[in-house]
């Protein structure tokens, strides 16, 4: 029937759709009802509505009566008739309005990457609005975050039809300061429980939508994913596409509520590589980093969580200068941790002259070049003691115990709180994770 698959710039095409016709539309591009009523993800767009669909992004368009549309199509943009069994648009909204008309209030979602995950958590949401239910959605993928920045948790009431819940903005956020939860899974898990909760005293919802990352292969990540599941006590577990997983999780939940159900992935979608999944990331940064502003901290006077060298016991001053004696440079500070001893620098160590300095403290030295603490992007603790924002570290003086971050958050600074991610100088590419203690 239909196949438009746009390669030059901006293209506009007219569609007429009878009742009950379904599409399958990828963006970039804006749609434009002229006559009739259709649905998309789950929400409801009358004769008048104008949508955009945005790049990257594949949906079902169903109409519910016989409409006509504009169509505007940007490069890469395309218009398909899915084949039958296709599209999973009717069976998600059947499956979901048959759980929200039983009562069924808190769901959470699993799924492999690019299973529907977020799709089908804006669609609950839509359809939740339809009831108008007051709706929240905590965003516990901290890697292809869709509410907050890249490596927070975070969390949104959600008020109007969105198709893609980066529409929605953040009420709460909680920084774990990775884009994957691996070695920080009990923080991922505390952190959605806890914005669960606030979503619930504070903002009075009556559904909740729990989005998960997509690392659901091998023990490590079953078991965070039954954490989860543990920790929220939600009414129903959707699976997304994965009969392995539906296995495990309906023996272990299937005395929930509304128990554990196994939806179908769209047959027919884009996978995103890699790179443009950090391209996706990219733009969150650019998003929550604009505005910023240099701000200059001092480290007595604030709180510095997930540091290694500041909490830690301090060496005396003969030691420390001995230190820097021995391997040629300005020892900053050299800290006691327990199993080793940290020695702080900002110019680079002759690594041979390690032994000797280990000889002298009588355990291993580890180089900490405080340098490598520039770029890095840190939570940021506002007035309140909440997460005001994400910030990055632009410059450290452990002389002065001074730190420079860039930071949109304008409030009184409290806090910050150590990542792992590093960014680009202009702030709109990761460039890398540190392995360990920086700072
Ligand atoms: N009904 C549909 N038909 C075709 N494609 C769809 C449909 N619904 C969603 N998609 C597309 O499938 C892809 C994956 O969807 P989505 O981003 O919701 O998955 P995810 O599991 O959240 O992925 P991630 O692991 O990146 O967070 C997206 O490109 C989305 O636009
Ligand atoms: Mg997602």
């Amino acid at each position: 029937m239909y196949g438009l698959r746009m390669a030059a710039s901006q293209t506009r095409a007219f569609l007429h759709l009878s009742e009950g016709a379904i599409l399958r539309v990828q963006g970039p591009m804006r749609v434009s009802v002229s006559e009739g009523q259709i649905l998309i993800l789950g929400a409801i767009y009358p004769r008048g509505s104008e949508l955009r669909i945005a790049r990257y992004r594949t949906y079902g368009l169903k109409a519910l009566v016989d409409s006509k549309l504009e169509i505007y199509m940007e490069e890469g943009a395309s218009v398909e008739a899915p084949q039958r069994d296709e599209e999973p648009l009717d069976m998600w909204i059947y499956s979901v309005d048959h759980d929200i008309r039983r009562g069924c209030r808190t769901f959470v979602i699993l799924g492999p990457t690019d299973s529907g995950k977020s799709s089908l958590a804006s669609l609950i949401a839509n359809r939740a609005l339809l009831r108008n239910l007051r709706v929240g959605v905590v965003d516990g993928d901290v890697g292809q975050a869709d509410v907050g920045p890249p490596g927070c948790v975070s969390a949104a009431v959600i008020s109007n039809t969105v198709l893609w819940l980066r529409e929605a903005v953040p009420r709460y956020m909680k920084f774990i300061g990775d884009t994957t939860p691996q070695h920080r899974e009990s923080a991922v898990v505390a952190a959605i429980v806890e914005l669960l909760a606030k979503l619930r005293l504070r903002d009075n919802i009556d559904v909740a939508v729990v989005n998960t990352d997509g690392w659901v292969r091998g023990e490590a990540a079953i078991r965070h994913k039954l954490d989860v599941v543990n920790y929220v006590e939600p009414d129903s577990v959707i699976i997304l596409g994965d009969e392995r997983l539906y296995r495990i999780f309906e023996v272990e939940f299937r005395h929930l509520p509304c128990g554990v159900k196994l939806l179908p992935s769209p047959r027919i979608r884009r996978q995103r590589t890699r790179e443009e999944r950090r391209l996706l990331r990219s733009e969150r940064y650019r998003t929550f980093l604009a505005g910023s502003d240099r701000r200059r901290l001092n480290m007595r006077e604030i709180a510095v969580q997930n540091s290694c060298l500041l909490g830690g016991l301090q060496l005396d001053r003969a030691v420390v200068e001995r230190l820097s004696r021995i391997l040629g440079v300005d020892v900053l500070l050299a800290v006691d941790s327990g199993d080793v001893v940290r020695v702080a620098v900002s110019s680079d160590v002759d690594a041979s002259r390690l032994d000797v300095a280990e000889a002298v403290v009588g355990k291993k030295v580890e180089i900490v070049d405080v340098r490598d603490a520039e770029n890095l992007i840190v939570g940021v603790i506002g007035h309140g003691g909440q997460l005001c924002g994400i910030g990055v570290i632009r410059h450290v003086d452990l002389r002065t115990l001074t730190i420079e971050v860039e930071t949109p958050c304008s409030e009184e600074i409290r806090g910050v709180v150590l990542g792992r991610i590093k960014i680009s100088e202009n702030m709109d590419a990761e460039y890398g994770r540190v392995r360990h203690c920086v700072l």
